[in-house]
């Protein structure tokens, strides 16, 4: 199977910063595929460099065998391209399925918008968007929150919203940006959940920017990390978690240390027993 996204030499620069230089990366469409880095690494950058957010300086960028290098936007979104974003940007004012209904492939036409969304005529089209929406919000498990304003949601749950919005556009690759982030235990719990339903059972590719280190170890079936904009390393969770680049890459920035002593000494135990530091 030939790889879904091949992206070589990925480079941008702003002013006299090169957040990205020339990462090359690829996803093969059967895997679970993560981005790490400290922050400022460039994570964030390089997604908008594969939605078309951000243009590349150099390199290219090929998605299910295009070189969409330098396709707009909406034409990634259109070739099968999705992402949510860091921080969550719902449309307050609308219910959770309008959310979603805003975002199908069928609304994407003005003409169409405002007679699906205030159900006026077109009766069919409407029937169809609203049925595709609800299977989506099932699958995220947000089936029974579907008239609520979105931002009556507990935030976990506008996680998932976010997630289930880029699923509406009926895309094959999903980005997510930091999905766990401010995300409790049992919300990340759903999110893994979620995450596994989509590449199972949705047959959608994933790649995904994350901090939490024991939802990125468990997760990931295979890690690329950035920092200073370059790719210092690639590989299972097992050769990142023992790879000399990566660990000095974080030195300083306790929370990796810290999260990767919890995960070889979970419920805060010391291996002396004595539970920590
Ligand atoms: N539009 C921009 N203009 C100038 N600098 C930017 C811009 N976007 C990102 N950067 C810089 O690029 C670097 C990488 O940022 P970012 O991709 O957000 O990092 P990460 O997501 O890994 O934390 C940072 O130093 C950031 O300040
Ligand atoms: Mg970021």
């Amino acid at each position: 199977m030939p790889n879904i996204l091949e992206v070589k030499d990925a480079t941008i620069r702003f002013g006299g910063l090169t957040a990205v230089d020339h990462v090359s990366l690829h996803h093969t469409g059967q895997e679970i595929l993560s981005l790490i880095g400290p922050n400022g690494a460039g994570k964030t950058t390089f997604f908008n460099l594969l939605t078309g957010m951000y243009m590349l300086d150099e390199g290219s960028i090929t998605f299910m065998g295009q070189d969409i290098s330098k396709a707009k936007p909406h034409e990634r979104v259109r070739a099968g391209i999705a992402r949510t974003f860091q921080n969550i940007r719902l449309f307050s004012e609308l219910t959770v399925l309008e959310n979603l209904m805003l975002a199908h492939p069928a609304c994407n036409q003005e003409r169409l918008l405002p007679a699906i969304l205030m159900g006026k005529g077109l009766r069919a089209s409407r029937k169809r968007v609203v049925e595709d929406c609800e299977a989506i919000l099932e699958a995220v498990g947000l089936q029974d929150l579907e008239g609520h304003m979105s931002t009556s949601l507990p935030y976990g749950k506008q996680r998932l919203l976010e997630i289930a919005r880029a699923l509406a556009t009926d895309p094959k690759l999903v980005l997510l940006d930091e999905p766990g982030a401010g995300m409790n235990n049992v919300e990340k719990d759903e999110l893994t959940a979620v995450i596994h339903h989509m590449t199972h059972k949705m047959n959608k590719h994933v790649l995904l920017i994350e901090h939490d280190m024991r939802f990125i170890m468990n997760i990931s079936d295979r890690i690329v990390v950035l920092d200073y904009g370059k790719n210092i390393a690639e590989g299972v969770p097992e050769e990142i978690q023992n790879n000399q680049d990566v660990i000095e890459a974080y030195l300083g920035k306790t929370k990796f240390f810290e999260e990767m002593d919890e995960l070889e000494h979970p419920h805060g135990q010391a291996p002396d027993g004595s539970g920590g530091r």
